[in-house]
């Protein structure tokens, strides 16, 4: 075995021992024992003076190949060991910054809102606008103008709680939202398409069907050649639009005073019974006379019926005073 091949490996047991090293501190602590005065790679300088000169120039260089090699592992490992650390050190030292928050929640409409405003959806959508009238009536725009007079028994069914505001007229909460079909009358030219949302009032005692405050939608169509046939074929499109193309409508003769003929329409149920939903008609002469609207020019008809209820079956509540209990255990299931 030649000199050189012995210097060869010199380097080989420092560099495994420096890999080796599992931080810093230890590296460190091979510095002396592998590069020191008792260091291998030092030792075997010091045997160099015994060797022939050939001899001594491949083994001087093949001992700085060795010694390069253990500071270029020590550098190496240094830095992989420092980097290490650092990252070690960062991940210790970093300040989380998130903050986790509940998000606040959200309500949604009321029922009846939510009813009110999908009627307006289809109404609209079948050429409608919305109209609106006060809460508070006189008896023209209430009972009169609609062919309700003082005399009449029709006005015991829509009988309301009065209100003295100290005017000559009398004045009440309306019982339905008939009379903005007056008010529409008197303010627009025909042809008129609107449908008339809002709360209407009654002296009913509040039952799981009744409420002495509730909620009307009323419709109003006025222009030429009008006949019951329009009116059946709207009532008609909107029932399937809005309850599904599955459901049907029924026309039955009735009594209104403000229309002529007048009929109840009903909707058909799964079970294949019938459920009264509201009133309808042909608009009275007299009442389009009453707006200054020539009947033998001008023909209509009209129809209402109770928001409310519709929710009640909409959403299959037992009880319609559910509705304005506003507890929010109840309200927040739908
Ligand atoms: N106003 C009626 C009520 O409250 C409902 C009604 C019936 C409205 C017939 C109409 C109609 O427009 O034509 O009972």
């Amino acid at each position: 075995m030649s000199t050189t091949t012995t210097y060869d490996g010199l380097a080989d047991e420092a560099v495994a021992q420096i890999d080796a090293a599992s931080d810093l501190d230890a590296l460190e602590a091979l510095r002396p024992a592998l590069l020191g005065k008792k260091a291998p790679v030092t030792l075997a300088k010091r045997e160099l003076g015994s060797l022939e000169p050939d001899e001594r120039r491949t083994a001087g260089q093949a001992i700085n190949t060795a010694r390069q090699a253990i500071e270029t592992a020590f550098e190496t490992r240094h830095n992989e060991l420092a980097s290490s650390a650092r990252a070690v050190a960062l991940e210790a030292e970093r300040l989380d910054l998130t903050e986790f928050q509940r998000s606040s929640p959200a309500g949604h409409l009321h029922l009846i809102t939510q009813a009110r405003d999908r009627l307006e959806d289809v109404f609209v959508g079948m050429g409608y606008t919305v109209a609106e009238g006060p809460e508070v009536e006189t008896a023209w725009y209430n009972f009169e103008a609609l062919n309700i007079p003082e005399w009449h028994p029709a006005r015991g069914s829509f009988d309301t709680i009065f209100v003295n505001l100290g005017e000559p007229e009398e004045v009440m909460l309306r019982s339905h939202t008939s009379p903005v079909q007056i008010r529409t009358m008197e303010n627009q030219e025909p042809p008129i398409y609107i449908i008339a949302p809002g709360r209407t009032f009654r002296t009913d005692t509040a039952d799981a069907t009744h409420l002495p405050a509730f909620n009307q939608i009323e419709g109003l169509v006025v222009d030429k050649g009008i006949t019951l046939g329009d009116l059946a074929g709207t009532i008609d499109e909107f029932v399937r639009t809005f309850f599904g193309a599955e459901v049907k409508s029924r026309l039955r003769p009735s009594y209104f005073p403000f229309t002529e003929p007048s009929a109840e329409f009903d909707i058909s149920l799964p079970d294949g019974s019938w459920l009264e939903l509201g009133g309808c008609g042909m608009v009275h002469p007299n009442v389009l006379r009453n707006c200054g609207i020539d009947p033998d020019v001008w023909q209509g008809f009209a129809f209402g019926f109770g928001i409310d209820r519709l929710a009640v079956m909409r959403y299959q509540l037992d009880d319609i005073r559910e509705l304005v209990n506003n507890d929010v255990r109840f309200l927040r299931q739908f």
